[in-house]
């Protein structure tokens, strides 16, 4: 594994496109794979988890051509040949799903519905985190699953067939597990009605509404018509993927909190299930504007511009706004150590068992930087505004601690180490290179 060395900076400067939005760009895969006939994906992020995606779905016997596309390095277009509800076939290996809770998650609610033995597994991240949430509905829906440690972790081995709707409260607000059981309730008999507590990302469901899926959206409950009988079926799709609001996340707080920097970020997904950011970002006072807002593939885009300001406010965020800004909670962690006060963000404990457990991640690693952070079992407290100093940091193998870590490094005074910094290309290979183009 690789380290990074980041030396404080003077400005950020400049025009960039991230990388495309990896949730949309897993769903894409998978939908298209069960839909009749060729679909195309623009502007698919090519990183190594939806990779892993990729690669399942061709263990199931799915043709996926990808073709290198010109507008930034993790950008393809990939060509699906989708075989149908019915068209997938039993795979041969055990399926590895690399480090994608979104991959292994999704695939176990698909592989519910079909009438063969399949295996999922991850690597040493992915092996630890639950499944039990996932699992637990998926056999009252009628399939057979055995898991380690008492059906709660990966290897998850599924004998999939007929299914049953459901009606099922979710105790977590989490867009994998509602993903999850909406493509198993593609293949039950019946409708089936999930409830979330908290609105989660809909990407899902915009999709398959769009590919012709009866889906009925009532706030926090969603119907959705199995597609039992011969004549339902999934329309392919062209999809042209947006930047995902997550990777500009850390560019955004770069912008605003590394002095006199401006940045411009192009075709932002927007969404409003994604964008709790901003929504703090504009309590606090922070320099954003967007502009150019339009719609791309059924999902809200735009330009975003950020400008550096010294004059942050602290902040609080609790579990209500918690799922629209569930995978910014580390860059948060740096924001809230440049904001004037004590901000509180509560309402996390989902992130003690994300890629790495977050909290202990962010409250370990700030503290080495020279910031007073306290941890809760749900949560820190973090009080601003502190001069960040040069540590030598840990990244967990985490794809969003070494990015918010190198975005602290860019304000901190001296030289800031990140360890097993290439584990960013699980969402953003070229990140660095990106911030490189921009430092003035
Ligand atoms: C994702 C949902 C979120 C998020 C993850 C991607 C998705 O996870 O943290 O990075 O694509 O559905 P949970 O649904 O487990 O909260």
């Amino acid at each position: 594994m690789k380290d990074l060395k980041v030396e404080k900076i003077k400005s950020l400067k400049g025009e960039i496109a991230v990388p495309a939005d990896k949730s949309i760009s897993h769903r894409s895969v998978i939908f298209a794979s069960i839909a009749n006939g060729k679909s195309i994906i623009r502007n698919f992020l090519m990183a190594e988890d939806p990779l892993s995606t990729i690669q399942a779905m061709r263990a199931l016997g799915i043709k996926i051509e990808e073709r290198k596309s010109n507008t930034s390095k993790e950008s393809y277009e990939l060509t699906i040949y989708g075989n149908g509800l019915r068209g997938l076939k039993e795979p041969f290996e055990v399926i590895n799903c690399g480090n994608s809770g979104t991959t292994i998650r999704l695939i176990s609610g698909l592989l519910a519905g079909n009438p063969f033995f399949s295996v999922l597994t991850g690597d040493h991240s992915l092996k630890q985190r639950p499944m039990a949430r996932v699992i637990n509905p998926l056999k009252e829906m009628g399939a057979h699953i055995l898991a380690r440690m008492n059906d709660r972790f990966p290897p998850i081995a599924i004998k999939g067939g007929a299914l049953k709707a459901i009606k099922y409260a979710i105790p977590i607000a989490s867009a994998q597990v509602k993903s999850c059981l909406m493509l198993a309730a593609l293949y039950a008999q019946g409708v089936s009605e999930i409830t979330e507590p908290f609105k989660s990302r809909d990407h899902s469901e915009r999709l398959l509404i769009t590919m012709g899926a009866d889906i009925k959206v009532n706030d926090l409950t969603i119907q959705i018509k199995g597609l039992d009988d011969k004549l339902s079926s999934l329309n392919p799709i062209e999809v042209t993927v947006p930047s995902d609001f997550s990777s500009a996340a850390f560019f955004i707080i770069g912008g605003i909190i590394v002095p006199n920097s401006e940045l411009i970020l192009k075709d932002v997904g927007i969404n409003p299930t994604r964008t709790g950011l901003l929504t703090v970002l504009n309590d606090i006072g922070a320099n954003v504007t967007l502009e150019n807002i339009k719609l791309i593939s059924g999902e809200p885009v735009a330009d975003i511009i950020c400008k550096s300001t010294d004059n942050l406010k602290a902040f609080e965020i609790n579990k209500n706004l918690m799922p629209s800004l569930i995978d910014e909670f580390p860059i948060l962690c740096v924001l809230a150590s440049q904001a004037e006060g004590i901000s509180h963000i509560r309402g996390a404990e989902e992130l003690r068992v994300k890629e790495s457990d977050r909290i202990k991640a962010m409250v370990t690693e700030l503290r080495k930087m020279g910031v007073e952070i306290e941890e809760y079992p749900d949560g820190v407290s973090i009080k601003g505004k502190v001069p960040l100093k040069g540590a030598e940091l840990e990244s967990y193998k985490d794809h969003r601690i070494a990015m918010s870590l190198t975005i602290a490094g860019l304000i901190a005074e001296g030289t800031t180490y990140i360890k097993d910094f290439n584990c960013v290309d699980i969402s953003f290979p070229n990140f660095y290179n990106l911030i490189k183009c921009l430092i003035h």
